[in-house]
């Protein structure tokens, strides 16, 4: 469902805005500074709980305001409120889904699956595989009703198993005891991240195709262990290197996306314009996997878009956001920019931020 109501508060340099966002396409421009990726940010935190700028959700609180208050509005009969409020003297982030409190962010990003492509994009590639590993939970948390909880149990068992390796005396029953709940749930993790995996690739590889020529790239799920081997055999095998090091070097937080070209690591061989395209396709592909197979459609926040790519992949990727009739947010300093790839029928609303503050745009002529 779309987000058909907004209504920010206390956002960086935004002025309190409510606006109705258009249900398919939104173009936002505006001069640097003006406030267009604290936009897109207020969204992020509104369906993840989490800025995607900083850790510290405080510095996101504008500079003369108290709290940070965030509200949306999921379209839909009955429509559904959700909201997220940070106050400057609590260290707490409150989340209200229709007028209830919630405890937990993925009870808020269930409802909202969000989805972000912005020049930092890149290092999905590039960086560490923390944030494949994320990417990879993103879509499985959405098609897997027991994944949350199973993922929960793993890191449990692992950090109990690491704070017993710490110590110099080491309680053996326990150890055991936390190396089999591990090695149990998290065989039960890799299957839902494996067979997601075989799922995804299907959807990533005509998505590629369709934004980039790369027929060499391939897109691989290492699981953090042996695929030959059960993970209880690798843990009591590798215990005496574990006790070293102290904490468990094999296992599902090890987990990665493998993407190659040819036999090279694609981070050592493709251009950062071509790592771009990669990583859109694998966002876009994500949104197409989650409809097909939840009916449900993410909300695209694509900043600075025009920075991205060229016009000529703009086109392709365009068309291809076009196609999935996600609610999609896109920022541009230059409207000529953004303007000119959308079909007719599709519905594109234009906003101007100025010194932030939003207002209509009128359509080109
Ligand atoms: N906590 C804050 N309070 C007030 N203003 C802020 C805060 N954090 C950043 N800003 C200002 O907000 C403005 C908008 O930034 P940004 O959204 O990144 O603009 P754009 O994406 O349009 O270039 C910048 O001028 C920045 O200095
Ligand atoms: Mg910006």
């Amino acid at each position: 469902m779309p987000l058909d109501r907004l209504h920010f508060q206390g956002l960086r340099n935004l002025v309190p805005l409510e606006w109705q966002p258009d249900a398919h396409v939104n173009l936002i421009f505006g001069d640097n500074g003006s406030g267009k990726t604290s936009l897109l940010e207020g969204l992020h935190i509104l369906g993840m709980g989490r800025s995607f700028r900083t850790r510290q959700l405080k510095s996101a609180i504008g500079h003369d305001a108290a709290a940070l208050t965030l509200f949306g509005r999921l379209a839909g009969s009955p429509p559904l409120p959700l909201g997220v409020e940070r106050r400057r003297d609590s260290e707490t982030l409150s989340l209200r889904m229709a007028g209830e409190r919630l405890e937990r962010v993925a009870e808020l990003a269930r409802q909202l699956p969000v989805q972000l492509i912005n020049p930092d994009a890149f290092r999905l590639i590039e960086g560490a595989p923390a944030a494949r590993r994320e990417f990879l939970d993103w879509g499985v948390f959405y098609v897997e009703a027991d994944f949350f909880d199973i993922w929960r149990r793993v890191r449990r068992s692992l950090k109990h198993r690491n704070a017993l390796l710490r110590h110099d005396r080491i309680d053996e029953q326990s150890l055991a005891l936390w190396s089999r709940e591990l090695a149990r749930w998290s065989e039960a993790l890799d299957a839902m991240r494996s067979d997601w995996m075989a799922r995804f690739v299907e959807v990533f590889e005509p998505t590629l195709r369709e934004l980039v020529d790369l027929p060499e790239l391939s897109l691989r799920y290492y699981r953090g262990w042996d695929r030959q081997r059960r993970l209880e055999e690798v843990l009591s095998d590798g215990l005496a290197t574990d006790r070293q090091m102290k904490f468990t070097q094999q296992g599902p937080q090890r987990a990665d996306l493998r993407l190659r070209v040819g036999r090279h690591p694609a981070a050592e061989v493709l251009s950062r314009g071509q790592q771009k395209l990669v990583v859109s396709a694998l966002k876009l592909a994500q949104g197409r996997l989650l409809e097909a197979e939840s009916e449900r459609r993410c909300l695209y926040l694509i900043d600075d878009l025009a920075a991205e790519l060229d016009d000529r992949h703009r086109r392709a990727f365009c068309r291809l956001l076009e196609q999935m009739n996600c609610q999609t947010f896109l920022t541009g300093i230059d409207p000529a920019a953004l303007d000119g790839y959308w079909d007719p029928s599709t519905s594109v609303t234009r906003f101007h931020v100025t010194q932030g503050r939003l207002a209509h745009r009128p359509a080109a002529p």
